[in-house]
């Protein structure tokens, strides 16, 4: 049997007529687990941070999965193993590393609304640091850790103004966004933070934006933060690490990002050059290491033809696969037992009543109701962010290791949807 390989997704391939994932027939997968489903391959997974550990070879580095991206306890499990902390934003992302066998010291904790609540939860656990991104919060982390008679590890996220060339909604890096502290304003915050009793100044962050394509945005970031690691040491405050965030993109529709080993070439040759090669770093890539590695398989409900616009409805749908409705963003969407013949322009659209429901528009496919198709890149940010909007049950999640197929969340039911909710 022919196996025709699709770019940018090495672990999904025809063989013959049918589409795979690893040795598993995605057809068999939808039969028995039904649909919508999402599948993710754990080769597809660890061969992306094999390409950051190559690039890492020989360094100080500390890779920290980005889980909002995708939190399932299984997919924590597979990266915690493989010696990955955890970049995390909330008490609740906290819970899932512990349950998934991470380790809090290779937790970092970003993001711009922290509680007190989550402040001393994190403290007590004794993660590795605290992201911090206003002059607000070093205070309260500060009166939080002294509190409980701790020093709270911190690094600033500094916002280093440069343009990441990605969607409005997903870049962060420029003046206009609510994450970080300003540039012109970082030094003065590091010797603040360097005078408070709770706090243990470790690092340094930055965190530019997602799907970045491009390696320019990095290396001018990279710039500003090494500009700012100098004048910070030179105030007599030790940087410890420098954490880079994530962000690298992946190819979604042509999209040609650059491989992670080959950015961090790019990225050491100029640390290198400015003599910042042997320091300690970290990362906290989330899309690059689980986009490519899932699909979400729905089945053809109708279709319908129409005056303007043919419409394919398929079972799985804005609550699932949000990424359209709020980005515009575009998914591969394959038969997984493609038909011979003619195929028709269609809108692939599920049954939300939003005209905002769309999952791919403008479509080539020649499908019939009752057909099951492959919406692809759907590793990141789907199951992360679906709801239950329109009470539809979240869809159930498998892992495909080789020929095993291991259900890694079962099918919300209607009873699910609504449990602690209470008559009155
Ligand atoms: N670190 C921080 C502080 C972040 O805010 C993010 C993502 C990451 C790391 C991981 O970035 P990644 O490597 O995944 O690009 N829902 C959007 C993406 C939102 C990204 C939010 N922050 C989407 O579906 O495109």
């Amino acid at each position: 049997m022919t196996a025709t390989n699709l770019p940018g997704q090495p672990h999904i391939a025809y063989q013959g007529n049918t589409l795979c994932m690893e040795g598993v027939a995605l057809p068999d997968v939808a039969a028995q687990f039904g649909t919508p489903v999402f599948a993710y391959s754990k080769a597809s997974m660890l061969s992306a941070l094999a390409a950051y550990q190559r690039g890492f070879a020989g360094r100080k580095v500390q890779i920290c999965y980005a889980m909002k991206a995708n939190a399932n306890l299984a997919v924590l499990q597979i990266f915690a193993k493989a010696g990955c902390g955890f970049d995390i934003v909330s008490a609740g992302e906290l819970a899932r590393v512990l349950a998934a066998g991470g380790q809090p010291e290779k937790i970092i904790f970003s993001g711009v609304g922290k509680t007190r609540a989550e402040m001393k939860q994190a403290l007590e656990l004794g993660i590795g640091c605290f992201n911090v991104e206003s002059e607000a919060e070093l205070e309260v982390l500060n009166d939080v850790a002294v509190s409980l008679q701790k020093k709270a590890p911190v690094s600033l996220r500094v916002n280093p103004n440069v343009d990441p060339k990605t969607h409005p909604y997903i870049s962060t890096g420029l003046k206009g966004n609510k994450f970080g502290v300003a540039h012109e304003r970082a030094l003065q915050i590091y010797q603040r933070a360097a005078a408070l009793p709770g706090l243990a100044v470790v690092g340094i962050d930055c965190h530019i934006g997602s799907q970045i394509t491009e390696a320019t945005p990095y290396l001018d970031a990279m710039d500003r933060v090494l500009d700012l690691v100098t004048d910070i040491e030179a105030a007599g405050i030790p940087i410890h690490h420098i954490d880079f965030g994530g962000g690298l993109g992946i190819n979604y529709n042509g999209d040609t990002p650059p491989a992670a080993d080959q950015l961090w070439q790019q990225l050491f040759a100029k640390l290198d050059a400015r003599g910042f090669g042997d320091r300690q770093f970290m990362i906290e890539p989330g899309r690059s290491l689980v986009g490519n590695a899932g699909v979400c398989l729905s089945e053809v409900v109708f279709m319908k033809p129409g005056e303007q616009k043919n419409f394919c409805i398929i079972d799985a749908a804005m609550n699932d696969l949000p990424r359209p409705a709020m980005y515009q963003a575009f998914h591969q969407i394959l038969p997984v037992t493609p038909r011979e013949g003619q195929s028709t322009v269609v809108d692939v659209v599920g049954p939300v009543c939003e005209s905002g429901d769309w999952i791919g528009r403008d479509r080539e496919l020649n499908v019939q109701a009752g057909d099951t198709l492959a919406v692809l890149s759907a590793g990141a940010y789907c199951m992360s962010m679906s709801s239950n909007y329109n009470t539809r049950g979240r869809a159930a999640e498998v892992l495909i290791d080789g020929t095993h197929v291991h259900l890694i969340r079962e099918r919300e039911t209607a009873a699910d949807t609504f449990k602690g909710e209470h008559l009155v």
